[in-house]
């Protein structure tokens, strides 16, 4: 993804201001969250299998016709994309899909929710990462839900729904089917309107253990200015920036709202 001015000067600002480690984190819970996914440092055995698949999309050289989405994107222009320059530029890296298995797997969420499924690597870490959960997976252009629903199939994978959808045409009538949402992974249509929706429309399916991520918070000002009314909105209890992604949870045991941010 191409960087643009408002990224690198938040860059620069979380870079001198965030914590690198637990140290000081008051809440029992940012702390574990600190030892068990930010900064665990065990490998997990599903990684080497998963960086096989990584391996494997950087060097397909075979060309999907995609419609551009959402807020489209800085990289591409044609709607002829190359598998492996997705792998490469459009989706998340190793780091940022580790941290996320990471996460899945230390608060065991059972019901998660995906926006941008992309060609669906990161949809596979999250579906390793709890085996007995669910994914549901949700993406607009047809030959990329095709290909990651290929993917996960050719990788035994199982426990994911793929949704050939937009977003806000096909996430009222998912909800309506779910008692409630454990996590929810926003990492498409970066646009201050879209990604308020999408908080707005999950919000009542939300529990105490829930987790709402929002990917790319400084892609924009406007991203930066929907994270903060979301990190504002009354109902969450801690929020953590991580600056490629934004974490909220809703917590009853942490007493007083804390905002952290964490170098990752
Ligand atoms: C950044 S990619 C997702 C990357 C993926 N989560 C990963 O890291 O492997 C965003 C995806 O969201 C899709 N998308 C964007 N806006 C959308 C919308 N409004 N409805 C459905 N799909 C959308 C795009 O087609 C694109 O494939």
């Amino acid at each position: 993804m191409a960087i643009n001015f408002h990224q690198i000067k938040n860059f620069v600002k979380h870079y001198f201001v965030a914590k690198r480690n637990g140290h000081g984190v008051h809440s029992p819970f940012s702390y574990q969250l600190c030892e068990e996914v930010f900064y665990n440092r065990n490998h997990f055995y599903d990684f080497n299998e998963l960086k096989k698949v990584r391996n494997s999309l950087l060097n397909d050289t075979s060309e999907l016709l995609i419609e551009d989405f959402g807020a489209g994107s800085k990289t591409f222009r044609s709607n002829k994309r190359k598998v492996n320059e997705i792998a490469q530029k459009g989706i998340s890296t190793s780091k940022q899909s580790e941290v996320l298995y990471k996460l899945i797997n230390f608060l065991k969420c059972n019901t998660s929710i995906e926006l941008g499924t992309s060609l669906g690597l990161n949809t596979l870490y999250m579906a390793n990462a709890n085996k007995t959960g669910k994914i549901i997976s949700i993406e607009g252009s047809k030959s990329l839900n095709e290909f990651a629903s290929t993917l996960a199939k050719k990788n035994n994978v199982q426990n994911i729904e793929f949704i050939h959808s937009k977003f806000y045409t096909a996430l009222p009538e998912l909800l309506n089917k779910l008692p409630s949402l454990d996590l929810l992974y926003v990492d498409g249509n970066h646009t201050y309107e879209g990604t308020l929706n999408y908080f707005k429309l999950v919000l009542e399916k939300k529990n105490n253990a829930s987790v709402f991520i929002f990917d790319d918070i400084y892609w924009s000002p406007q991203m930066t200015k929907a994270w903060k009314e979301i990190q504002n909105h009354p109902a969450v209890t801690l929020s953590i920036d991580a600056f490629y992604f934004g974490l909220i949870f809703f917590r009853e045991e942490v007493k007083e709202k804390v905002d952290l941010k964490f170098y990752i």
